[in-house]
């Protein structure tokens, strides 16, 4: 058990080590880089896949709740919405306020950031 226990914390620590370094590398624009950051986690947007949220791969002008294979609420399934980067502006500084009962719930104050995301969402 603590050799598992200390195995477990190795192979984390190389996870901190090597993730910085990573991050210097990348030569992202600042638009994808704050993709990966803020959205990162839950979409895809270089290939395909769906994850905890659908993929975004040309979000801008698609229909909403229409990603083949990702079981969306029935709010956003049903919400009628097409993806405009003013719509996309308003979704993301509140998704539950625009999409009630949406599962995207993570709120993005910071409007820089959202201009910058949606931007780099439109070259996608
Ligand atoms: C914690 C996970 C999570 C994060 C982080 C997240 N989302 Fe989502 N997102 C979701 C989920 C889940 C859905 C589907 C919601 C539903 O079905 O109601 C969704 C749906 C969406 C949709 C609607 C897509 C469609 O096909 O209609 C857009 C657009 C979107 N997210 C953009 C973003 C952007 C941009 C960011 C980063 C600023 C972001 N999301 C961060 C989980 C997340």
């Amino acid at each position: 058990m603590k050799y598992v226990v200390i195995a477990l914390l190795g192979s984390l620590l190389s996870i901190a080590v090597a993730a910085p370094a990573f991050s210097q590398e990348a030569d992202a624009a600042p638009g994808q880089r704050l993709f990966q950051q803020r959205c990162g986690a839950c979409h895809q947007i270089a290939t395909p896949r769906n994850g905890v949220g659908p993929n975004l791969q040309g979000v801008v002008g698609r229909a909403a709740g229409t990603v083949e294979g990702f079981r969306y609420s029935a709010a956003l399934r049903d919400s009628g919405i097409t993806w405009t980067p003013e719509q996309l502006e308003t979704f993301l500084s509140n998704p539950t306020a625009m999409v009630r009962g949406t599962r995207m719930t993570q709120r993005y104050n910071n409007v820089e950031e959202r201009r910058t995301i949606i931007e780099f969402l439109g070259t996608q």
